[in-house]
This record gives C-alpha cells, structure tokens and sequence, in this order.
C-alpha cells in the first residue's frame, strides 16, 4: 500500500470512528430495543453518568463505578419509570447478590452492602440520564420497618434526590424470598 492509500485509510477510520461517537439518537421506541440497541445506548452514556452523579458530594456517586457490575449489562426497561438500568454492588456484597437468591426467606445480605443503579432514558430520541438509586443494608434493627436497608438516590445534577423511605419499601419490601432486592432481568444476570 503506498502511503496516500494509507492516509485515507486512516482517514476513513477516523471519520467513522467520529461517526459512531456522534451517532446516539435512536428512532427506535425503547420497547422495542434490540440489544444492539441497548448497548449502542449504553455507549452514549457509560462516561456522562457517574461525572453527572458524581457532580455533586454524595460518597456513593463519587466511588461506585470502582465496583463490579452486577449484571452483564443493561436490560430492557421495566420498573424504574421504563428507565434503562445497569447496577453495581460493592465489594461487602458483590459475590452474595450474584447468587441472584429468589427462594429464600431467611436470606439476608451482608451488613455494610452497598447497591447503586444506574438509570437513564431516552427523549425525542437522544439519551437522558435520571437518578443514581442507591440501597444501603445497615443491621436490620437499625431500620426495621424497612427490613434492614436505607433507600437513597441522586439527581442527575449531583445533588441529592428527596425520597420517601416507605415509597421505595412499599415494592423492595415485596421480594421478601431475596432479601428485598429485585434483581436484573434474567437474560442479563451474570453466569446465565
Ligand atoms: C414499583 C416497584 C419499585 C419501587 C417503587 C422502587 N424499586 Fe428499586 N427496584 C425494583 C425492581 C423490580 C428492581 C430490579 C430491576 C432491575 O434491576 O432490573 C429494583 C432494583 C433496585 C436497586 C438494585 C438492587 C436490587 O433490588 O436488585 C436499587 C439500588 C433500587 N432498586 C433502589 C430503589 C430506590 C432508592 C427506590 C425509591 C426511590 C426504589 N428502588 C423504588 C422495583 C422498585
């Protein structure tokens, strides 16, 4: 190859390259993304989140994307406002949510578990980032009427998000066989 060709091969890398880069609105409606789709999202999104939570001083934000995932990705949406949803676990918790346990009424999650999710959406097409939901498990006594966990969340700005206790544990409260946790959907869980 002599160098012109070269050049423009380059050339042709970088500008698409570039294109995939700008490339993040999607036609498609979100019920009927493909995983393709959802990872393309993703990519949009994967950088702005955690400087978008993290813009502010909640201590979670600022250090949750040093976790491990607890799913191989995003999924479809579902609950969370029909959000997309990718979430982490720290390392007091990751190998006991993995187990992804759904059949046990005596199963509790380590003290000191700390849980974020991610979530974000789409509007007129182009990706639109909402809250960093976050459980922490605190010994249950500490906070009885909602099993052991204290619910938390911040806005996409950074700044903490007002949220009512029994309004997350109304619903967490119901997946009594798996420690209040809800769980990724199935076709993303790790090790599946
Ligand atoms: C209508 C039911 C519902 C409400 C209300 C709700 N959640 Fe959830 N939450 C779920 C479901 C279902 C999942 C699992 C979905 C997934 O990860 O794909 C989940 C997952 C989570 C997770 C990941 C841990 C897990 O359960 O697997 C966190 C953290 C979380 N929610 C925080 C919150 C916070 C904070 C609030 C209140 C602001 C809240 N949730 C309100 C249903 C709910």
């Amino acid at each position: 190859m002599n160098s012109r060709l070269l050049l423009s091969a380059a050339a042709i890398a970088l500008s698409a390259t570039a294109a995939q880069a700008q490339d993040c609105t999607f036609e498609a409606d979100i019920a009927d993304f493909t995983q393709e789709q959802i990872d393309a999202l993703y990519d949009c999104v994967r950088d702005e989140l955690p400087a978008a939570y993290g813009a502010g001083d909640d201590a979670v934000a600022a250090v949750y994307r040093e976790w491990q995932a607890a799913a191989t990705g995003p999924a479809a949406p579902g609950f969370h406002g029909g959000r997309f949803l990718n979430t982490f676990v720290n390392e007091v918790g990751h190998a006991e949510y993995i187990r992804y346990e759904g059949d046990d009424e005596a199963f509790e999650m380590p003290v000191g578990t700390v849980i974020a999710k991610e979530s974000y959406t789409l509007r007129d097409g182009a990706p639109r980032i909402g809250p960093l939901f976050i459980m922490t498990r605190v010994a249950t006594d500490q906070s009885p009427e909602t099993d052991g966990w204290v619910y938390s969340a911040v806005q996409p700005n950074g700044n903490p998000m007002g949220i009512q206790q029994s309004f997350c544990h109304d619903c967490h409260g119901g997946f009594s066989f798996s420690d209040s946790l809800g769980y990724p959907a199935f076709d993303v869980r790790l090790g599946q």
